[in-house]
């Protein structure tokens, strides 16, 4: 790995997007390129581990995915269950911990039944967290952390007065998780989708035509490496961070 080590991201996160385009372009069923995608998937996961990253966030399925043909939606779900299954001994091995945001609870049962037992052998993992956003949409986490918030405040464990950002960040599906430093979104438009909408805040976005299923190594490292250009500022100017 001839990366720079300098500035690299501790968390990318990315909306894995073009799959359908993909497949159209060649004249095949959209299911292709999802399929097509999960190569995606795996590559870009090694190069991760290879990075050393702290961990990496993939839009895989969203709220307002289930909106798309029964069909598709069940290829998906299908798609998932087999990553899943061929994936754990190489997570395991891998030292890869599993985790996920979103409504996992809206998964078919032998979807979650994977998940969960996924979860469970890489608990305890110390190498990349690979997050999975899987019927997952920022508005729908924001809601279920404000209800959780509220119960406690009515419940009187908790004054209004007492909620801050940490609080409410302990309520979301990615409490524990830095912020993504940088959002990928391949397959070409420039839009969030509902995607970590709280912790995409200062984050750095990077947009790609590339589609997904063409998405590898090389636009992986080449993402990183826009990245590792940028001065993040968070509000201060140039010459307070460089003025040492
Ligand atoms: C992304 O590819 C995969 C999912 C949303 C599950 P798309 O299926 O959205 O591909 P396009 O955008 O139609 O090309
Ligand atoms: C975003 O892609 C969701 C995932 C990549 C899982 P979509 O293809 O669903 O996004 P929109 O509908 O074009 O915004
Ligand atoms: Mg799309």
């Amino acid at each position: 790995m001839t990366q720079e080590q300098a500035n690299l991201p501790r968390h990318v996160a990315i909306i894995m997007d073009g799959n359908g385009r993909w497949a159209n372009q060649q004249g095949k069923p959209r299911i292709m390129g999802h399929q097509a995608g999960v190569r995606s998937v795996q590559e870009v996961v090694r190069c991760a581990r290879e990075l050393d990253l702290d961990a990496l966030t993939l839009y895989a399925f969203s709220t307002e995915n289930w909106r798309r043909p029964g069909a598709e939606v069940e290829s998906l779900m299908g798609l998932l269950q087999t990553y899943l299954e061929n994936q754990l001994d190489q997570m395991v091995q891998n030292r890869v911990r599993l985790r996920t945001c979103g409504r996992t609870d809206r998964l078919p049962a032998k979807v979650r039944r994977i998940l969960d037992n996924t979860i469970r052998e890489t608990d305890g993992n110390e190498g990349l967290i690979l997050n999975l956003a899987l019927s997952y949409g920022g508005r729908d986490e924001l809601l279920r952390a404000t209800r959780r918030l509220s119960s406690r405040v009515a419940a009187g464990e908790l004054t209004p007065e007492q909620i801050s950002e940490q609080t409410i960040e302990a309520e979301l599906d990615s409490a524990g998780l830095p912020d993504p430093d940088l959002l990928i979104r391949t397959g070409g438009e420039r839009r969030l989708s509902n995607f970590l909408l709280w912790q995409l805040s200062y984050s750095e976005l990077y947009f790609t035509r590339t589609l997904w299923p063409d998405f590898g190594r090389e636009q992986f490292l080449a993402a990183i490496t826009d990245y590792q250009q940028r001065q993040r500022r968070f509000g201060r100017t140039s010459e307070q961070l460089t003025d040492v």
